[in-house]
């Protein structure tokens, strides 16, 4: 596991450098939105999304100045989603990535316009990357709006997030917290994989593999998130934990149980490590990242 910290250690010093660019010296009155957009986006997530994507690329040629905007632009829509998900009106957190939330440091009015900031740019970024062929940045325009929006996307799982309720009957129940999970985590998961097979002009049966490899550590992800609210340590995981129970989340965890759903995360590990295997030596980081985003501590 060490090894993959230290590659994504290097990747993320490389890609805040890079990404230190989309944010130029805010200047004027408006400029107290343009500080909230960047305090939130540069302020240390592990960038596992922008890192899946660059990595995905590479398994079809496609060198990191290209896969870049793709990669930068769902960070930043990534960071839209937790400024808005930690909201009083979503939920009411006070720290992330270790430091205050977007309305604390400013205020709420700030943050929902930062979070409208970051969303609008990231489709603006995309839409001028020059370094993208035309018909590839418009499919990854098309993708993006897929995965993030509410007709299934991330916008409708944090709606099923907030008011999805236990129907009383099990199976139904399992149910609705994989449809939660896989829009409200996964779709930006997926998003991120499917994007490297895009910007690669992959086949069908690539795209697939990759697709497939997302939607089982996209599930694993959340399950890690969910266990870490109940048992992570504070100090690493940067977010004020054991939160989910006293707000009553529908989770994984909640659910099945901690010890079924960590061995339900590791089968789908697994599952992910073979799904890529057909790419050979070149999906080595991503099989190390499927194992990491299981035994991660943060
Ligand atoms: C947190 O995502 C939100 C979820 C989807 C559970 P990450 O754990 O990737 O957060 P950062 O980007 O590293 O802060
Ligand atoms: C957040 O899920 C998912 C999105 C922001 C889309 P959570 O609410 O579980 O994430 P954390 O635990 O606050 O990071
Ligand atoms: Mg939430
Ligand atoms: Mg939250
Ligand atoms: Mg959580």
């Amino acid at each position: 596991m060490s090894d993959i910290i230290e590659i994504l250690r290097h990747f993320s010093t490389r890609f805040n450098q890079d990404l230190a660019i989309y944010f130029p010296k805010p200047q004027g009155a408006e400029k107290r939105v343009i500080e909230a957009m960047e305090y939130s986006v540069m302020n240390g997530g592990k960038r596992l999304r922008p890192y899946l994507v660059c990595e995905c690329a590479n398994l079809f040629g496609v060198d990191y100045n290209t896969a870049f905007p793709a990669a930068a632009t769902l960070e930043m829509l990534h960071s839209y989603s937790l400024i808005h998900d930690d909201l009083p009106a979503m939920d009411n957190d006070d720290l992330r990535r270790g430091k205050p939330t977007c309305h604390k440091q400013f205020d709420e009015a700030t943050a929902i316009l930062a979070g409208d900031g970051l969303l609008t740019a990231a489709f603006g970024y995309l839409s001028t990357a020059l370094q993208i062929k035309p018909e590839i940045r418009l499919a990854l325009i098309q993708l993006l709006a897929d995965a993030a929006g509410a007709f299934g996307g991330m916008v409708a799982g944090q709606t099923l997030d907030l008011y999805a309720q236990s129907s009383g009957n099990p199976t139904e129940d399992e149910d609705i917290i994989s449809r939660l999970e896989e829009m409200k985590t996964g779709r930006l998961l997926r998003y991120a994989c499917e994007a490297g097979a895009v910007l690669g002009q992959a086949s069908i049966e690539q795209r697939n593999h990759l697709i497939s490899y997302s939607r089982k550590i996209g599930q694993a992800f959340q399950i890690t998130d969910d266990i870490l609210d109940r048992e992570g340590d504070q100090k690493l995981v940067g977010k004020t934990l054991r939160k989910d129970d006293s707000q009553n989340k529908f989770t994984f965890v909640s659910y099945y149980g901690i010890e079924p759903a960590r061995k339900l995360a590791q089968k789908l590990i697994n599952e992910a490590i073979t799904e890529i295997g057909c790419f050979g030596e070149k999906a080595a980081n991503l099989q190390k990242l499927a194992q990491y985003i299981m035994d991660r501590q943060y």
